[in-house]
């Protein structure tokens, strides 16, 4: 295996009274992808939550790199190079695509190996945000909002970049433009965790598959392994 790049053991995780992640553990090697699938609901963007810091686990343990990190607060955990692409992108629709890009800036982490991402390479990557950069990020469209997204973790420098359902809401020739954005972060050395509900969308681009269902892990494979195992993913994630 790799080396670990983020790791949840044991965790346990509660919104009030409720327990809605119980013992979740896996590990996402360093370079690799790692889709996280699982039904509306099952604990996906909780274990996101966990793991940048935003929902204090009540149990078990996260680790950066090996590093211990579980109970600090957000920006310490991004200060050590994860970022989040959040479900439903949550940019600021009332600052410019240029002002969203620059709120996210932030100076190389420690043991990054790529080239720091500036305000032209992003542009570069999407020459669609570099065409707008002066447009207000909600006049932008749905496909272009989660490239903005994208943008703005990209921004931060991460060493592990976690990002909760992209093409949600999005046409499929635009899904197809972000998953190829995905592959080329991957290929850049990324360490990277995406969530996804289809794992269509996912298998072919994960190197690992984790399937949540209720809040449990219900299955940890290689994604060739799942792929040629023929395992019964309707079980675990519904009709697809
Ligand atoms: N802020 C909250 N307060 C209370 N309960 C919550 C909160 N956020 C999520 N939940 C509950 O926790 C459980 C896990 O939710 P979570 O958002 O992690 O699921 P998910 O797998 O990301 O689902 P989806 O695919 O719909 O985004 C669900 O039962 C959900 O209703
Ligand atoms: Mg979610």
């Amino acid at each position: 295996m790799a080396n670990s790049a983020l790791k949840l053991a044991d965790i346990d995780a509660f919104y009030g009274d409720s327990h809605v992640l119980q013992k979740v553990s896996f590990e996402l090697g360093e370079g690799h992808l790692l889709g996280l699938l699982g039904r509306n609901g099952a604990g996906k963007s909780t274990c996101m939550n966990v793991s940048v810091g935003l929902l204090p686990p009540r149990a078990g343990a996260v680790e950066v790199f090996g590093a211990p990190v579980t109970r600090l607060p957000p920006e310490e955990i991004a200060a050590r190079g994860v970022a989040l692409v959040p479900q439903g992108r949550r940019i600021f629709k009332s600052l410019t695509v240029r002002e969203n890009l620059m709120v996210a800036a932030r100076g190389v982490i420690p043991g990054t190996t790529h080239a720091p991402w500036t305000m032209e390479t992003i542009f570069t990557m999407f020459p669609r945000l570099a065409e707008r950069h002066a447009q207000m990020a909600g006049y932008l469209s749905g496909g272009e909002q989660q490239m903005l997204a994208i943008g703005r973790a990209m921004m931060s420098n991460p060493r592990v970049l976690l990002m909760d359902e992209p093409s949600e809401g999005l046409a499929p020739q635009i899904v197809a433009e972000v998953m190829a954005t995905i592959r080329k972060l991957k290929e850049s050395g990324l360490s990277i965790v995406l969530v996804e509900q289809s794992p269509k969308l996912v298998f072919d681009i994960a190197d690992d598959i984790v399937i949540l269902n209720s809040g449990r892990v219900a299955v940890v494979s290689t994604a060739a392994a799942l792929k040629n195992d023929g395992v019964d993913l309707r079980q675990h994630l519904g009709v697809f």
